[in-house]
């Protein structure tokens, strides 16, 4: 007998398998073959991990289970009898909850209103109750946010904690969690994760997909690989580490990730940061960074990072200070910004404004055009849509054409979209927050082989990044923030994760 994937750790509950997936096939309206014949078994109690390159199928299948797409082909069992869901609702009154990749809270409203948001159950129900129930779902995820908070104040990662609350108020028996951490600081995904765990030790089936290969490791029982849409490899703990995962996920894909990093030509310094002082603080914070230098902000969440770098581009009101571009002084606005040779590529990339029905080539070249002069609205298109072919070759878009609309890519090509359409259109200064969220393994390693190329063509780069080793392998020198205030910097060859762990913690 062949044994694919062997012993759950809950021998009790292997028999009947929450969710079977038998044989599904998904072909996109428009012809893309996302999955070709996957066949896997969810199980109560067990954290079951998804991995795979950007474009492989994960968040299809998600989609699939969730309610959302419907296969083409295959059968899904339910506790073991066959279900056809239609839609979601039907999904979720089954017993499913998702925290989708690009997970949608409503801006407007409350946290404790998102959280029970569709989900209000039937009978009456008293605020105060609600109120324990929530504070009772926060401590499950050791996560402390005030519930009368409106969501548009909310940071990346606490909208994204909303999501998992969300989902978890649902009291599911399988939770599908697509990229739960891939834009939460570090020590937010502590929750995230300890959430996964906790749920599966309730009994609950938990399904993880994530390119941190690390919390992986960390958190799931058995692991199945997709390769473009096919199930590549599976195993359980023995079988389970990081290389395996890795072959699987790249397959003959090129893969280098030069640990070296190259040496190159540090020039003038391009940007100049005087007392700047953003409108969450009252510390102010000088830098300097020079042409073809790559400088790293790193911090805790809430240090101030994301601000700093909206206030360098003008998009803070409310900032005083001055920024010196190229040894012009910045009006604050990022419009001025723009046309002084600054990009700034944010973290909340997918909230940029792309055009789902638009092509990936009109989205890199026109997407931000309520900020660029008038004098670009008239568009180069043969020039637009050579940069778009460029971007799609050096970022490794994963798309059949630079003809394809945005909202047919899987979310880390998107992301990639976003990218590409700032880092052609600078000559000066390049801000990036958190370049690499959402990026796979291989394309993480060609972003920051793209990153060192643009600062050897001169362009002086800022980038927040909280994976510190991945910083440290980017930058040449890194700032350290603390409270909105620079407290130290430290040459990047000097100075260790540990280090750079214990400073920005103010351990050290
Ligand atoms: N609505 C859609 N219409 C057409 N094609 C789609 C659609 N959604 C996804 N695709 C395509 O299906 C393939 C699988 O995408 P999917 O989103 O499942 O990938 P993924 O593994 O989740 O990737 P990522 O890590 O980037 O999130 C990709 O080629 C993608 O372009
Ligand atoms: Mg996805």
């Amino acid at each position: 007998m062949v044994v694919v994937s062997p012993s759950a750790p809950h021998p009790d509950t292997a028999e009947s398998p929450t969710l079977a997936i038998r044989n599904i096939t998904k072909i996109y309206p428009g012809g893309t073959q996302a999955l070709r014949g996957v066949s896997l078994s969810l199980r109560a109690g067990v954290v079951h991990g998804l991995v795979g390159a950007n474009g492989a199928g994960k968040s299809t299948l998600i989609k699939i289970i969730a309610g959302v797409e419907r296969p083409t082909t295959g059968d899904l069992l339910w506790l073991g009898s066959s279900t056809d869901w239609r839609r979601p609702a039907d999904a979720q009154s089954a017993g499913v909850a998702v925290v989708h990749q690009q997970s949608p809270v409503v801006p407007a409203l409350s946290v404790l209103e998102n959280v029970y948001l569709g989900n209000e159950g039937t009978g009456l129900w008293r605020p105060q109750d609600r109120l324990a129930e929530f504070a009772a779902l926060c401590e499950r995820v050791a996560f402390t946010i005030d519930p009368h908070t409106i969501v548009a104040e909310l940071s990346v990662g606490d909208r994204q904690m909303v999501s998992i609350l969300r989902a978890l108020a649902q009291n599911p028996s399988l939770i599908l969690l697509d990229e739960p951490t891939a834009s939460i600081s570090p020590a937010e995904r502590a929750g995230v994760l300890g959430a996964a765990r906790s749920r599966a030790a309730a009994g609950v089936a938990v399904v993880f997909v994530s390119h941190f290969l690390n919390e992986v490791m960390q958190i799931c029982d058995e692991v199945s690989v997709l390769r473009d849409g096919q199930l590549v490899d599976e195993f359980d703990r023995d079988g389970m580490s990081v290389d395996r995962m890795v072959a699987g996920i790249v397959g003959d894909r090129l893969h280098d990730v030069e640990a070296i990093k190259p040496v190159h030509d540090i020039g003038d310094v391009v940007l100049d940061v005087r007392e700047l002082r953003t409108a969450n603080t009252d510390t102010s914070v000088s830098l300097q960074v020079r042409r073809g230098e790559i400088v790293g902000i790193a911090g805790l969440l809430g240090s101030g990072r994301t601000s700093l770098l909206r206030a360098i581009f003008g998009a803070d009101r409310r900032a005083a200070g001055e920024v010196v571009v190229d040894g012009k002084t910045l009006s604050a606005s990022p419009q001025a910004a723009v046309s002084g040779g600054v990009a700034f590529v944010p973290e909340d990339r997918m909230g940029q404004g792309l055009i789902g029905d638009w092509e990936i080539w009109r989205n890199t070249s026109l997407a931000d055009s309520r900020s660029l002069s008038r004098r670009f609205r008239f568009l180069d298109v043969a020039k637009e849509r050579l940069l778009a072919s460029r971007a799609r070759r050096e970022l490794g878009i994963v798309a059949s054409s630079i003809d394809t609309a945005v909202r047919d890519l899987s979310g880390g090509n998107a992301q990639k979209v976003v990218f590409a359409k700032w880092i052609y259109k600078t000559h000066h200064v390049l801000l990036l927050d958190e370049p690499t969220a959402g990026v796979d393994v291989a394309g993480k390693a060609d972003l920051i082989k793209l990153i060192r190329d643009l600062a050897e063509r001169g362009i002086g780069i800022l980038v927040v990044l909280s994976e510190f080793e991945e910083l440290l392998s980017l930058v040449d020198r890194v700032v350290v923030l603390r409270h909105g205030a620079i407290e130290t910097e430290f040459s990047a060859d000097a100075v260790s994760v540990a280090e750079l762990t214990a400073s920005v913690g103010g351990l050290a």
